[in-house]
């Protein structure tokens, strides 16, 4: 199975090389568009290695590489760019998220796919992991009765990401209601079974990261690294960074003001769901160790499911019958499970089977929900979220 590659970066190559060959032994990457040619190649497998051609277009590539397959793997700013290139083309293709980063990239999008033969499988794990479908299964099965409420989570523990790495650049990422509840709203819209229409929206800005050191400070050329609690040293000694290596200041000028865009501490949304239900989700991105908690908890008249990925555990509790169960799910996989059955969706798609649970709708319709989370936390007000098929 020949694949062309667009941004062949950490996560598009712990994927190929990952669950993609796990659920495709017989996968190639025999086609790039990446500027970092030498980056790329020291990440490419030795076969790989030896057969895999650059190119300067998608459009080029599809052209000439015979691919069976396209995987867009670039920043967030471009993933819309490159999808709307690759829509005039009958492959299969995986797409990550968040799908766009403004309103104009996602009407654009959308007009994109209107038309389109192209099948696409949004890098949306979650959704797609096995303890969600779980909880999916038994909610439609009438575990809670009609779902009325939802609480979902996210407590960060490797948030210095999106101060120390390019996430903190807000012009490629757009802040972190795109970056991460991208996953998580469309897996509410998903376990609700109804989409999102209205949220309102909060987000605590400079409280922990950002700040006036100077541009381009890394650790070792800091005096502070003694007692900065994000120092190599300080995260290696009290097992509290998810690296310890050198890195760029979390404190830094380069991670923007609220003036210029700038990412959040912690953003909390209300939403409200076409159904009538309303639920809460929160996300913290100084949290650290023990404290990693994300899932949801789903409650209907006739009971609650719950449950947490981190746990890997889920609560069946009826509300009118003595019963609760507890179930502890498998460990050890790759987000959970979920990329493993995105591979599997994205295979079945080039053979010509099967369906994407993660269509490229799910993933504008995520986007919308983030965008009017992000308004609504900077205007301090609610805001309708755009549906799909709005277009016309
Ligand atoms: N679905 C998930 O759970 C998940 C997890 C992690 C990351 N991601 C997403 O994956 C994307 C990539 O993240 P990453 O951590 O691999 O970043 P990365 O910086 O390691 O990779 C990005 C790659 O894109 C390349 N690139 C830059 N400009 C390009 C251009 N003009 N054309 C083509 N390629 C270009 C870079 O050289 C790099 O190789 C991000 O958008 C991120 O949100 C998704």
């Amino acid at each position: 199975m020949r694949l062309g590659v667009v941004g062949f970066g950490g996560r598009t190559c712990g994927l190929v090389y990952g669950p993609f060959r796990e659920a495709e032994p017989d996968i190639q990457v025999v086609g790039i568009v990446d500027p970092d040619e030498n980056g790329v190649r020291q990440k490419l497998s030795e076969s790989d290695r030896k057969k895999a051609v650059f190119y300067e277009t998608l459009e080029e590539m599809v052209c000439k590489a015979k691919l069976d397959a396209l995987v867009i793997g670039s920043r967030c700013n471009l993933h819309a760019p490159y999808a709307i290139k690759a829509a005039k083309f009958d492959l299969p293709l995986y797409l990550e998220k968040p799908v766009a980063v403004s309103m104009k990239q996602a009407n654009d999008l959308e007009d994109a796919f209107e038309k389109s033969k192209c099948k696409v499988v949004v890098s949306f794990p979650l959704r797609t992991s096995p303890l969600c479908a779980f909880a999916k299964d038994l909610i439609q099965n009438g575990a809670v009765g009609n779902p009325v409420h939802i609480m979902a989570w996210n407590y960060v523990t490797y948030g210095t990401v999106y101060w120390e790495e390019l996430y903190r650049d807000y012009k490629i990422t757009g802040g972190l209601f795109l970056q991460k509840a991208t996953h998580d709203f469309d897996y509410m819209s998903y376990l609700m079974d109804s989409p999102i229409t209205r949220v309102g929206a909060m987000a605590t800005f400079q409280k922990v990261f950002g700040g006036k050191k100077p541009a381009g400070l890394v650790c070792s050329k800091c005096g502070e690294t003694d007692t900065c609690l994000e120092s190599p040293i300080n995260r290696k000694r009290n097992n509290s960074g998810w690296h310890n290596n050198d890195h760029h200041c979390v404190y830094s000028l380069d991670c923007g003001t609220t003036k210029t865009g700038t990412n959040e501490d912690a953003s909390s949304a209300v939403v409200e769901f076409a159904s009538g239900a309303h639920g809460i989700y929160t996300q913290v991105f100084f949290s650290r160790r023990d404290a990693a908690a994300r899932g949801s908890t789903v409650s209907g008249y006739l009971g609650t499911v719950e449950f947490d990925w981190y746990e890997n555990s889920l609560r069946h509790i009826r509300h009118h019958k003595p019963f609760s169960d507890i179930v502890k799910a498998g460990s050890g996989l790759s987000h959970f499970g979920g990329d493993l059955e995105l591979a599997y969706d994205f295979f079945n798609l080039v053979k010509g089977k099967g369906q994407s649970r993660t269509s490229i709708w799910t993933g504008i319709q995520s986007v919308y929900t983030c965008l009017a989370a992000r308004e609504s936390a900077l205007k301090n007000r609610f805001v309708k979220v755009r549906q799909t098929g709005q277009s016309g």
